[in-house]
């Protein structure tokens, strides 16, 4: 019997590679950045696996080009790169990565929250370029925690981690949306679910978890802006697509609110150039959420559990698509 054929489309960590070489036969694109999508499309014709990552697109073309393609096992837990409508319709299951990246992705969120609510990167830049001349009583001045009240957009997995430690490491008082009430939170966090206007005007920090699709895309524009406190700080962990950039820009330049925190954008990587790298009150990070050893090998050999299972016609232990189970 051949091995089965596995296309990995950047280096994910050495364990998952390690366990997919045991069983296939693995060719890994070996740039640092992703392969162009004609490039991709050759490298997958004929493969009966890949491994994309969040940054190449997988679409009924590429899909086109590898007709023997048995499985696309994701290495994230977020698939909106994937089509995957398109995957369904050619009974391709898709794996995602859930669970073991969310509390380093949680810690991110708070990270961010502390980061801008206490104008950290503005200060410490200012304390760099010489602009830290004295101790000034009314210097940097930034906002407390304890006791504020925190919106959590999305009370998934990732959503229920942040609040969990603002709720009882600051005491906040956790407001969320969620599509169905999530009795954990109500029990565990004392948590109300609202609908997204009573969030933003009670909030006082805006957590954003949601899944990206086509009725999150954009969802915070001026009109969500407008709504929040002048005081608040926005924290964006989840894609890049679900903010209104140039509407969070003008927010943050005129005072509508008082920060942002920010580790997706959109497009990624965000030019250095644009606006919101110039302001202030904006903190950025390269989408590095999930970027710790021991997630990152958590996450490889999910993705690699994925990957194999579907290679063998065995039923994905993640799978984002399980009607493709169904007759
Ligand atoms: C994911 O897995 O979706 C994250 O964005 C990667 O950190």
């Amino acid at each position: 019997m051949p091995r089965p054929r596995v296309f990995v489309a950047r280096a994910i960590p050495q364990v998952a590679l390690d366990m997919l070489a045991a069983e296939c036969e693995v060719t890994v694109w070996p740039d640092r950045l992703p392969p162009p999508a004609d490039e991709l499309r050759k490298r997958v014709a004929g493969c009966d696996g890949l491994v994309s990552i969040l940054t190449d697109k997988v679409d009924a073309a590429l899909l086109d080009a590898a007709p023997t393609l048995k499985v696309v096992s994701n290495f994230a837990v977020g698939v909106n790169n994937v089509d995957l409508a398109a995957c369904t319709a050619r009974k391709i299951p898709v794996g995602n990565t859930p669970g073991v990246l969310t509390d380093a992705t949680a810690d991110i969120a708070v990270t961010l929250l502390l980061a801008a609510a206490r104008r950290l990167c503005e200060s410490g830049t200012d304390a760099k370029e010489g602009r830290w001349i004295t101790w000034e009583p009314t210097g940097w001045l930034g906002c407390d925690l304890v006791g504020r009240t925190l919106g959590i957009v999305g009370m998934g997995r990732i959503g229920f981690a942040t609040a969990k430690r603002l709720h009882h490491g600051w005491g906040m008082k956790v407001l969320y949306t969620a599509r169905t009430p999530k009795p954990d939170a109500d029990t565990e966090l004392n948590a109300e679910r609202v609908e997204l206007n009573e969030l933003l005007g009670r909030s006082d920090f805006v957590s954003v978890h949601a899944d990206l699709n086509p009725t999150t895309k954009g969802m915070f524009g001026a009109e969500q802006f407008a709504k929040m406190k002048r005081t608040a700080v926005f924290v964006n962990t989840a894609r890049g697509p679900h903010v209104d950039q140039v509407a969070l820009a003008h927010a943050l330049r005129t005072g509508t609110i008082f920060a942002a925190g920010l580790d997706v954008t959109d497009p990624e990587p965000l030019p250095s150039s644009h606006e919101l790298f110039s302001l202030p009150n904006c903190v950025i990070a390269p989408h590095i959420a999930s970027a710790t050893t021991d997630t990152r090998n958590a996450m490889a050999r999910l993705c690699a559990a994925n990957l194999l299972a579907g290679v063998k016609g065995e039923r994905l232990p993640h799978c984002v698509n399980p009607e493709v189970y169904e007759n």
